[in-house]
């Protein structure tokens, strides 16, 4: 397994691309199921659980071929020739139920693993099944697996999201795409990513009003056609990037972006003291002058603060100049960064759902070992600024959302190196 090694104490001066949204793109190529024509994806980041997510499609027959250096999916599902999603690959990535939808609607039958937990909670799909059902498909539940199917085809229906989930926004918007009649789905999740995706649905002909709101409509055709589209820069590499010269100092060119995906990130890092610029080049981020303030975090759904920005955050403030309070409403786990970064000298008391991070003076480099996604590069943030050499263990976490994560750090002069193996 490689591993990552960071000597600390560098400021970060240069500038670092923002790739495109992993969660955006996690939805866009099943929705390529929804139709025999085909499509084709841009700026599509190079991460295994789009690698993953690709291995999935071509093993129900979908084709999946990659260009511009794989920055480019062509998608063809004119023929689908397996109707299951193996655990194998379920297990890997829990974004493969975003088959379930359109395959239902496509093709009146799926089968798809119950993705199981992850290292962040149980994290159930009860939420994606009870809209299928209320849409007329026929659910059961055996030997891990969902197996659906809606003879009748999927119809319409007026239907409240019991809680805010994107990813059951997600899968049933591409089911209604084809549904007979009218779909009104209320509580929706309103993430950018979403939004990006029905940009593509309505691309291909679908009829969607109201995304990125809480309420959308949906009228099913008959069916859809092929598309290109070019996928949104990803939220959450840029508020990760961004706090990479505020925790070792400098200042960092987020090239292209803007504010507006990350708005509630961005008050939070400017609350830190950081200085955060919008120019016509995009994001101007600089290192606090001083101390680094402390502040109050509460994840919650967009346009609320990230949950996927959380540890990264973590990090920053572990070296604040006072008391910090995280409320982590999103997901029950979300904390298996606490005990590294403790490892490296931080002071983080976890109550719950509440983490307590009282600022020290320095961290430590020390070896650490990345648990999930999210995790993984907060330890990276840490090492950024801590005093000697960090040394990160499983980075494959890493490399599910963070396209070479080392090389865009180390051209602005951080001292950051992959070892093989
Ligand atoms: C998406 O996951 C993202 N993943 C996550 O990013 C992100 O953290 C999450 O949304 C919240 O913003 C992708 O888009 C591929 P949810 P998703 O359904 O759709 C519970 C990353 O690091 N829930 O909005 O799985 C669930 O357990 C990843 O890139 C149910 O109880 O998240 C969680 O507590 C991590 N039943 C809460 O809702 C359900 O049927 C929000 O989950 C579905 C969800």
């Amino acid at each position: 397994m490689d591993r990552i090694i960071i000597k600390g104490g560098t400021p970060l001066y240069g500038e670092i691309p923002i790739s495109g949204a992993k969660n955006a793109c996690l939805a866009l190529m099943p929705a390529a199921l929804l139709t025999d024509e085909i499509v084709t994806l841009d700026n599509v980041p190079l991460l295994s659980d789009i690698q993953t997510m690709k291995e999935l499609l071509l093993s129900l027959g979908c084709e999946v071929s990659s260009s511009e250096n794989d920055r480019q999916l062509v998608l063809s599902a004119s023929k689908i020739s397996n109707f299951m999603a193996e655990y194998d690959i379920v297990r890997k990535m829990r974004a493969s139920i975003l088959v379930l939808g359109p395959l239902l609607a496509r093709e009146r039958r799926a089968t798809v693993s119950l993705p199981g937990g992850c290292a962040i909670g149980a994290r159930p799909v009860d939420i994606h099944l009870k809209a299928l059902k209320a849409m007329g498909a026929s659910l059961e539940l055996r030997k891990g697996y969902i197996y659906a199917e809606a003879k009748e085809g999927l119809r319409g229906v007026e239907y409240d999201f019991p809680a805010v989930s994107v990813g059951a926004t997600e899968n049933i918007i591409m089911a209604a795409t084809l549904a007979k009649g009218i779909t009104t789905l209320k509580n929706c999740a309103t993430e950018p990513e979403i939004v990006d995706l029905c940009k593509c649905l309505k691309s291909m002909g679908a009829r969607i009003e109201g995304e990125g709101t809480s309420i959308v409509t949906i009228k099913g055709v008959n069916s859809l056609n092929g598309t290109s589209h070019s996928i949104i820069i990803d939220r959450i590499e840029l508020g990760t990037y961004m706090l990479a010269p505020a925790i070792a100092g400098g200042a960092v060119l987020l090239r292209n972006c803007k504010l507006d995906l990350i708005k509630s990130f961005a008050e939070k890092l400017k609350e830190t003291g950081a200085e955060v610029i919008e120019n016509e080049k995009g994001l101007l981020v600089r290192g606090p002058e001083s101390a680094i303030n402390p502040t109050h975090i509460c994840t919650s759904p967009y346009p609320g603060f990230p949950t996927d920005l959380q540890a990264q955050m973590m990090a920053l403030l572990s070296l604040s100049s006072g008391k910090s309070v995280f409320e982590e409403n999103i997901f029950e786990n979300r904390f298996m960064h606490v005990p590294e970064l403790n490892r490296m000298g931080a002071q983080i008391y976890v109550e719950g759902g509440v983490a307590t991070v009282k600022g020290v003076k320095r961290l430590k480099g020390a070896p650490v070992m990345a648990t999930d996604l999210r995790a993984s590069v907060s330890l990276i943030l840490a090492g950024l600024a801590a005093h000697g050499k960090t040394i990160i263990n499983r980075v494959y976490h890493l490399d599910r959302g963070y396209e070479s994560v080392e090389k865009k750090l180390s051209a602005c002069g951080a001292k950051i190196k992959r070892i093989k193996g």
